[in-house]
């Protein structure tokens, strides 16, 4: 039995941070933005709202175009770096905001592929048999773990949330076709927040020294991020003895238009494949997926039948892809 994706919806908050609105706070500029990573706008929460919150409206969404209620749900994955709090986790937390009465749930961590491993984990779930019907979320709200004053970050994220149901397949050949996915934990300093977990708890220090806040080497990012997203594809499609003809739909993780064109180019694969929507959203880690899939829906660029490519690098490392064909 296969697992397929059975409706999808999207929140994001409504207000806009755009490249001219990050000039007036640091040295950079449009142009800068624009021509390094393709990011025009990003959308961030008000102070108080949390990644549960915009997890639960896409949620709530989902479910209904699923043509079922919260009480079906039996399974909920929240992809996130940024929960409400450690602990309880925010599928807790969105399992009681939604009333998904018989669900259990967790949090899985794996930065911006988080959607990628969460959607393998849920569909191998529904395919086990164990449940019959998962609630994928990739959901996160950067801002609040960002630092304004650092130029070489702060213009790339923004929030959001994407939510899936996730079900047994009802057609022969859709669904989840495979998945590759890997970790190369050398890669940890590269991409972390520092502080705030058991190595440097929360104190007076880390807060002045800024270690609450997202570090990044952006240049060793990127090169690992364009090597494995084409290795790991290629890996996933000779195994299934598919080229990239045969691919209908490359949506990646958004973290950088640069990083998208040239692991599609490394693949074969023509712009008219590419899905990019990070001009209007930024990097939103593990909501980028889902939120490219239903721009991808809402402008007719996938249909029944597409087989559809999905690949994500984030911190860790962690890398996967997954392949599938388009059921709805
Ligand atoms: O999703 C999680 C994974 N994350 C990623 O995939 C991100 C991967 N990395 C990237 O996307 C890119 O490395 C960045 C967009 C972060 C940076 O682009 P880059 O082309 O690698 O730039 P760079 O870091 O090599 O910096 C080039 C120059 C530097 O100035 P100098 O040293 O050449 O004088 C930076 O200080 O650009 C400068 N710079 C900026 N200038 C204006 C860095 N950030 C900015 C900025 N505005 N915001």
């Amino acid at each position: 039995m296969r697992a397929e994706i059975k409706s999808l919806a999207t929140y994001v908050p409504p207000r806009l941070l755009t490249n001219a609105d990050l000039e007036k706070l640091v040295d950079t500029s449009n142009e800068w933005i624009m021509q390094r990573t393709g990011i025009r706008e990003r959308h961030i929460v008000d102070p108080g709202v949390a990644t549960s919150d915009l997890a639960t409206e896409a949620a709530r969404q989902a479910i209904e175009r699923a043509g079922l209620t919260p009480p079906d749900i039996d399974l909920i994955i929240v992809g996130t770096v940024t929960p409400d709090m450690l602990f309880p986790s925010t599928a807790c937390l969105v399992q009681h905001k939604i009333g998904a009465s018989r669900a259990w749930g967790f949090d899985l961590s794996a930065a911006c592929s988080a959607f990628t491993y969460s959607l393998t984990v849920g569909s191998q779930m529904v395919t086990a048999g164990a449940v019959k019907n998962a609630l994928v979320i990739g959901a996160d709200v950067m801002s609040s773990i960002i630092d304004y004053t650092d130029r070489s970050t702060c213009v790339l994220f923004g929030d959001g949330a994407g939510a899936v149901v996730v079900a047994p397949a009802s057609e022969d050949g859709f669904g989840i076709l495979d998945f590759e996915h890997h970790v190369d934990g050398s890669g940890g300093p590269a991409l972390c927040m520092p502080a705030g977990g058991s190595r440097m708890p929360a104190s007076h220090d880390t807060v002045d020294q800024r270690l609450h806040y997202v570090k990044q080497e952006g240049a060793t990012v990127f090169k690992f991020a364009v090597t494995k997203t084409g290795e790991m594809c290629e890996r996933l499609l000779s195994r299934n003895n598919l080229t990239a003809n045969d691919i209908d739909l490359f949506v990646s993780h958004q973290a950088n238009r640069r990083i998208i064109m040239s692991a599609a180019e490394r693949l074969g694969l023509p712009e008219e494949k590419v899905v990019i929507n990070i001009e209007s959203f930024g990097n939103t880690t593990a909501a980028t997926i889902p939120l490219a899939l239903n721009d991808a829906i809402n402008s007719g660029r996938i249909k029944k039948g597409d087989r559809v490519l999905l690949a994500s690098v984030g911190a860790g490392f962690t890398v996967g892809a997954v392949l599938m064909r388009w059921g709805i």
